[in-house]
């Protein structure tokens, strides 16, 4: 109920300033620091995003919470805190681990993301679903790229946390993320209200860019101008900023963005080669293919123009070949 909500919100508040207050001032938190610092964190981000420590204990978040009266079964519930089956005693769900905490839209924490400072799995740990947190409702770092997002009319779609983060201390603050799932209608909704154009720079790996196809498809049923922005192989936004900078991650990742149809068209090019003359022709079958997808009218003869265009074919000619491309299929 109500007030079970409002027990939660406190306990997840005062969670984020115990877990941030380990990162930044106790002994403890010097592994954290260490990592975050090797990963190009400033501290200015670190203050901005509230980043913290689970330190390396069973019962360091068990007991701050104890002491401080809350229930430890409705913080078990929640996902806060584990417990242990043989003994039904409460330990703490995250540790030895950086703590980023999740907001909703108005700015109120309402679950954390752990992550290893090693290479085990699993990477990340999150807090489940709960009373207060239901994960499709929210993009990771909305209530700080909002106004942002008003502002430029453009908002900046990525895959992950530390991506996000990284976006933000480049100076791109019109930047949130999906978690890592596919979009959700409502993540969707939050992503067209203020913004006209929508840019989304997944991961480069086949499942980030079978993502973006999808996410793409769902905001321009929204009326949007979608755009994506092809990432390097092998690199997230986070890797590609680390290595060449936020000047070039905006003006040559995310200024480059394309239309999804632009980018299906170099995604069919690659690897072929159009002054083949059989190339050529399954280049344009593909393409055909994927314009006879296209839901709108004034799309599908735009790009069909393009097409012609581009080898000196004759509307007709693009049209009739479509016309026996479905036929065969039948
Ligand atoms: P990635 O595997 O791309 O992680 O997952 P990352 O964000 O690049 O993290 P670093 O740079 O290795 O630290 C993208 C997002 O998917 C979710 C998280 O939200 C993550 O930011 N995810 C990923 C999980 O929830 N659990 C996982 O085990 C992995
Ligand atoms: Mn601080
Ligand atoms: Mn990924
Ligand atoms: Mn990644
Ligand atoms: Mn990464």
């Amino acid at each position: 109920g109500y007030q079970e909500q409002q027990t939660l919100y406190q306990a997840l508040e005062l969670l984020t300033k115990f877990y941030h207050y380990m990162l930044c001032e106790s002994n403890y938190g010097e592994k954290g620091r260490d990592y975050l610092k090797r990963r190009g964190f400033s501290q200015e981000t670190i203050e901005k995003f509230q980043i913290g420590f689970a330190v390396d204990s069973w019962e360091a978040a068990t007991n701050f919470l104890q002491k401080r009266g809350f229930s430890l079964p409705l913080l078990e519930k929640a996902g806060i805190l584990s417990r242990r089956h043989f003994d039904d005693k409460f330990f703490d769900r995250f540790r030895n681990r950086i703590i980023f905490p999740i907001w909703d839209r108005r700015g109120k924490a309402v679950a954390f993301g752990g992550r290893i400072l090693t290479n085990e799995k699993p990477k990340y740990i999150n807090t489940p679903e709960s009373n207060i947190f239901h994960k499709g409702n929210i993009l990771y770092g909305y209530h700080l790229a909002r106004s942002s997002i008003k502002q430029e009319n453009q908002v900046v779609l990525l895959e992950g946390y530390v991506d996000v983060i990284k976006a933000h201390q480049a100076g791109i603050t019109n930047a949130v993320a999906s978690m890592g799932t596919s979009l959700t209608e409502e993540q969707a909704g939050l992503l067209t209200r203020n913004a006209e154009t929508i840019i989304i720079c997944y991961d480069s790996d086949q499942a980030g860019i079978d993502a973006a196809f999808r996410a793409a498809e769902m905001l321009k049923d929204r009326g949007r101008t979608v755009k994506i922005a092809k990432m390097p192989e092998n690199l997230d936004p986070d890797d590609y900023i680390s290595k060449l900078g936020g000047e070039r991650f905006r003006n040559d990742v995310i200024g480059a963005g394309q239309t999804l149809m632009a980018f299906k068209m170099d995604y069919l090019r690659s690897g072929r080669n159009l002054y083949d003359e059989g190339d050529r022709m399954r280049y344009i079958e593909d393409v055909l293919h994927e314009i006879a997808g296209l839901k709108k009218a004034v799309e599908r003869d735009h790009y069909l123009r393009q097409l012609a265009d581009e080898f000196s074919i004759s509307l007709d000619a693009l049209k009739q070949q479509q016309y026996q491309m479905y036929r065969q299929l039948k």
